[in-house]
């Protein structure tokens, strides 16, 4: 593996930074405080082309691999994560699930304008009753004719108030369990289909989520994407490169938080010299640096994996766990740095630190993660 980014990756790199910083840092506290949907900040991704990175340029995206993916992501999110996570659910779990799993004419209709940007996408699985379980579906799917009628009640849905359009799972076969689950493209406009309470958060304030309420929502016979029971392989696998995307959003927390407590550091004096000259502030600072290294290096190796075409499974969650696990670390050091002025809002540490613990829950949390990992080493040890 080759870690020296390419002369593309790099310039995508400076130029999604400067972007992040000039446009989007100075707006983030302000939206975070408002719980203000980051509208304008998608207007303005899209025009960069980005709210389809891995999509082909064919079907109206950046064509850009795995890789390039997670340095855009990171890059947002080191200005403001709400914006990351929204960009990262329509880029990860809805347009590259679709790229993955759709026919033609559902990539024809549901990819281009979502690539470019005029409408958002979603993803829902989890439901009030079913989080980790994924396979314990209670939302149903029943065919009527020519339609799928849904009924059921999704939950923690990221841009749910927002999307035009989402990948839902549901149950076809109860009695099948994980191989009853099928995956659904439905739009907003469906009858049935409603957007309910819409969630008051802790972090990522400026991200939308919500519940959505299927009463009998009328989905056409061929929006199912596959085949009946081809659901919970498809949310899983869809998964692996959402987590990825996670692994960016906290990797990129987690530099926004060092690279403030380290400026502070330099810059704050106490018994007469910078605090950065105490070894206990430097253990600190190098602490923080090298496990965002080592954590942007496991997410470098995944999204590698994933751009050869390879299995990433494990290598996703072991990015995921240790760049959020780094992440909340990270946060709550940089508070530590700053002292008083880190626990108040005159500093963005406190947000970073509140963004950060999303990052250990969403797309499966550390626990899932840790199965998922232990469930793949076991299998290799086995052969
Ligand atoms: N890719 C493809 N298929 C996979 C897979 C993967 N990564 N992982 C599992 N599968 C397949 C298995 O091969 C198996 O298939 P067969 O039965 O044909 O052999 C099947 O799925 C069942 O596998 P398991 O026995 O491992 O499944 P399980 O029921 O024990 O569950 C789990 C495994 C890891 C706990 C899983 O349920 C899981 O990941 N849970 C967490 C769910 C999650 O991440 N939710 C987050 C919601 S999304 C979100 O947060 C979105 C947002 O808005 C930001």
């Amino acid at each position: 593996m080759d870690l020296t980014l390419t002369d593309e990756q790099r310039m995508l790199q400076e130029m999604v930074r400067n972007f992040a910083q000039k446009e989007l840092a100075p707006k983030a506290a302000k939206l975070d405080e408002e719980s203000l949907f980051p509208a304008e900040a998608v207007k303005k991704l899209a025009e960069l082309g980005l709210m389809g990175i891995m999509v082909p340029t064919e079907l109206g995206g950046a064509g850009m691999d795995p890789l390039s993916y997670v340095i855009v992501l990171e890059e947002v999110a080191s200005a403001c994560a709400s914006t990351a996570v929204t960009l990262s659910v329509n880029n990860s779990l809805y347009l590259d699930c679709l790229l993955k799993h759709a026919s033609d004419s559902q990539k024809k209709k549901y990819i281009p304008d979502f690539a470019q940007g005029k409408k958002l996408g979603a993803y829902a699985l989890s439901e009030p009753g079913t989080g980790s379980d994924a396979a314990n579906q209670r939302t149903t799917a029943v065919l009527k004719g020519d339609k799928y009628i849904l009924n059921g009640t999704k939950n923690f849905i990221t841009n749910g108030p927002n999307a035009d359009a989402m990948i839902i799972f549901a149950m076809t076969d109860k009695e099948k369990r994980h191989k009853g689950i099928s995956a659904f493209i439905v739009e907003r406009g469906f009858s049935g289909y409603k957007v309910g309470k819409v969630e008051k958060k802790l972090g990522i304030r400026a991200s939308s989520t919500s519940e959505i309420v299927l009463d009998n929502c009328e989905v056409p016979k061929e929006n199912i994407l596959g085949k009946e029971g081809d659901g919970f392989a498809i949310a899983m696998a869809t998964l692996d490169g959402g987590r990825i995307g996670i692994a960016a959003q906290a990797i990129g927390i987690s530099r926004a938080a060092f690279e403030t407590a380290a400026k502070y550091s330099m810059m704050r004096e106490a018994f007469g010299k910078p605090i950065s000259d105490f070894e206990g502030i430097q253990w600190k600072i190098a602490d923080m640096a090298m496990k965002i290294d080592a954590a942007r290096l496991l997410m470098w190796r995944a999204a590698w994996l994933k751009s050869k075409g390879q299995k990433y499974t494990k290598e996703a969650a072991m990015a995921k766990l240790f760049a959020s696990e780094t992440s909340m670390e990270v946060t709550r050091e940089a508070i530590q740095v700053l002292g008083g002025y880190g626990y108040c809002k005159e500093y963005p540490v406190e947000r970073f630190f509140r963004d950060a613990k999303i990052t250990e829950i969403y797309e499966g949390t550390s626990e899932i993660q840790r199965i998922v990992i232990a469930k793949n080493v076991l299998k290799e040890i086995v052969g």
